[in-house]
């Protein structure tokens, strides 16, 4: 499974690269706005720093042909570019006509197995399931739902072999339940992919092994 950072933010992409475990990014509106910077500076910045690893940039306009226009834009900013459109009619009208173009889509907001068809139909990349909004509902369903996803992109043929990407993760436990379920990729937010470094044991067996050596070597360190 493939690790990607979700996030705006310059500072937690370098780190996440430097731990050798980044293999794309993804922004939305709600993360760009946090950051108080104009999107497309702030995706060409990110860019600067990946290379050529994917990274996602949402569109907003919702009217196909504005949306077709945006989509173009933001697809033409570098090649590696997933322009991520929201489920909605509009936006698989502005997919279908663009994938065959050699733009790739991150089609976002993926709640259901019929939701996913449609937009692996439509000529997707990544098909965005949010496990983390599912689980604020109180609903069990959201692992189910991507296994389910991951066996259709398996079990039919689509325009372009979409992945299932498992986004609003907030905790290890979702991380490792998209692992279970055999997801193509999981977006992570920062504190959570750091948080997946820890287990108590390993914790704890760090500073055991660490005053052992001190006591063996009476107190002089390394
Ligand atoms: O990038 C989309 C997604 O990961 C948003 O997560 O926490 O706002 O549900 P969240």
């Amino acid at each position: 499974m493939k690790f990607f950072i979700d996030t705006a933010n310059v500072d937690e992409i370098k780190q996440a690269q430097a731990w050798g475990i980044l293999d794309g990014v993804t922004t939305n509106p709600s993360l760009i706005a946090r950051e108080g910077i104009e999107h497309k500076k702030r995706v060409m910045e990110i860019i600067s720093v990946v290379g050529d690893i994917p990274v996602s940039a949402e569109c907003i306009e919702t009217d196909v042909d504005k949306l077709m226009k945006e989509a173009r834009d933001i697809a033409s900013w570098a090649p590696n570019i997933y322009v991520k459109v929201p489920m909605n009619a509009n936006s698989m009208e502005v997919v279908k006509e663009l994938s065959p173009q050699g733009i790739n889509f991150n089609v976002t907001l993926i709640f259901s197995l019929p939701q996913a068809l449609i937009a692996a139909k439509a000529g997707a990349s990544f098909i965005s399931f949010f496990v983390g909004r599912i689980d604020d509902m109180g609903s069990l369903e959201a692992p189910l739902n991507v296994v389910e996803a991951v066996n259709m992109v398996e079990t039919y043929e689509f325009p372009k072999d979409p992945e299932i990407l498992v986004a609003s993760i907030r905790s290890p436990l979702q991380v490792t339940e998209s692992i279970k379920a055999g997801a193509h990729i999981a977006t992570i937010p920062y504190k959570t992919m750091e948080m997946l470094f820890h287990h108590p044991l390993t914790d704890i067996g760090i500073k055991k092994f660490y005053e052992d050596y001190l006591k063996a070597t009476g107190g002089k360190s390394a």
